[in-house]
């Protein structure tokens, strides 16, 4: 297969930002092509970022991988596959330096690769000069990390399990613009630490043990026609009620796991106690958690402050990031990733 000729580099930027779902995604029907069990439903935050820089060159004998200064092996090989699957499509073999750079704690359940496979394939789709539209890179953004299919979109998006055996039907497609309800997402930040089971392991024991699956699997479609209708009709307290119903779900499925998967700290039980409490007191905020300690409060932007500073006095809450709803995946300067 050809190379790029000698001396010739090509190089793109791109970024993107973490999604949380509200309706999960949790199982996988393949596990090399990355394929769901059951459809997901998420939000594309605005503040924090991935951004990446892929640059193709043909003196380097293998792909490079540098996370926020310091190069990252098991990433790497990651991202390396990734690349391998844009490498076929554009005909060639070089390989890459990737430089990439989180503004958030990287694999704490704040949903970094989901923006970073994201990034990744948008970046390396521009320099490799392949026309890739948004649909096809959510195919490929999956391939590297499931929920990623979701971040190439932003505001509200939805990925379809999709039937057939190859994947290609197994993307993301947008469902409302962030901007046609500006929802806001107050994080509670109870842990820095990397989690102790990562999506990809925790999936697989689920689907080997947990007695769960089978009511995981048929119950899933009715939460994401309840998510869509609530969406679309900007209605806050069915949202709040089928996404809090989504969360417990996917973390009962995985607690009645072998041995079970217990991604919450204390603070994060405070904080779903505390959340409730708010929404009985009248205050539009539901939670949500994913497969890390962090809670996300998801609320009506003119309850944000009275939120976060709920949030922020529990105990073991080290710190809150409060995000907007935000744009999908794009192509972004080359000097904005060093800056
Ligand atoms: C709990 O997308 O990180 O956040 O596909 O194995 O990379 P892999 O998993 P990942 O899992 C995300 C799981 C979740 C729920 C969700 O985002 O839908």
């Amino acid at each position: 297969m050809p190379s790029i000729p000698t001396g010739v580099v090509r190089q793109a930027a791109a970024q993107a930002q973490p999604n949380i779902a509200l309706v999960k995604y949790w199982g996988k029907r393949d596990v090399a092509l990355n394929l769901p069990v059951v459809g997901s439903l998420s939000i594309t935050l605005d503040s924090i970022w991935t951004r990446t820089l892929v640059c193709f060159e043909p003196a380097l004998a293998q792909d490079t991988f540098i996370l926020n200064g310091v190069a990252n092996a098991a990433a790497g090989a990651r991202a390396s596959t990734s690349l391998d699957v844009l490498r076929a499509r554009a005909g060639i073999t070089t390989r890459a330096r990737i430089e990439t750079r989180n503004n958030f704690p990287t694999g704490a359940g704040l949903a970094s690769s989901a923006s970073g496979f994201a990034a990744l394939v948008t970046a390396a789709a521009a320099a490799l000069g392949l026309e890739l539209d948004a649909r096809e890179r959510s195919v490929l953004a999956r391939r590297g990390s499931g929920s990623a299919a979701r971040s190439i979109f932003g505001g509200y998006a939805e990925w379809h399990r999709g039937t057939r055996d190859d994947g290609t039907d197994s993307c993301a497609e947008p469902l409302l613009a962030a901007s046609a309800w500006p929802l806001r997402v107050v994080v509670a930040v109870t842990s820095e630490a990397q989690k102790s089971v990562s999506s990809t392991d925790g999936m697989l024991r689920t689907a080997r043990t947990s007695p769960y699956e089978r009511a995981w699997e048929s119950t899933q479609e009715a939460d994401l026609a309840e998510a869509r209708a609530a969406i679309h009709a900007h209605d806050f307290a069915k949202l709040a009620a089928v996404s809090e119903a989504s969360c417990l779900k996917m973390h009962a499925l995985a607690m009645a796991a072998r041995p079970g998967l217990l991604y919450w700290n204390a603070a994060t039980m405070a904080g779903l106690h505390c959340v409730r409490q708010l929404r009985a007191e009248g205050v539009p905020v539901f939670f949500t958690v994913d497969a890390g300690p962090q809670l996300k409060a998801v609320c009506l932007p003119e309850a944000a402050e009275k939120v976060a500073a709920a949030l922020c006095e529990l105990p073991g809450v080290l710190r809150i990031v409060e995000c907007g709803l935000g744009a999908g995946a794009r192509v972004i300067p080359m000097e904005t990733v060093a800056a």
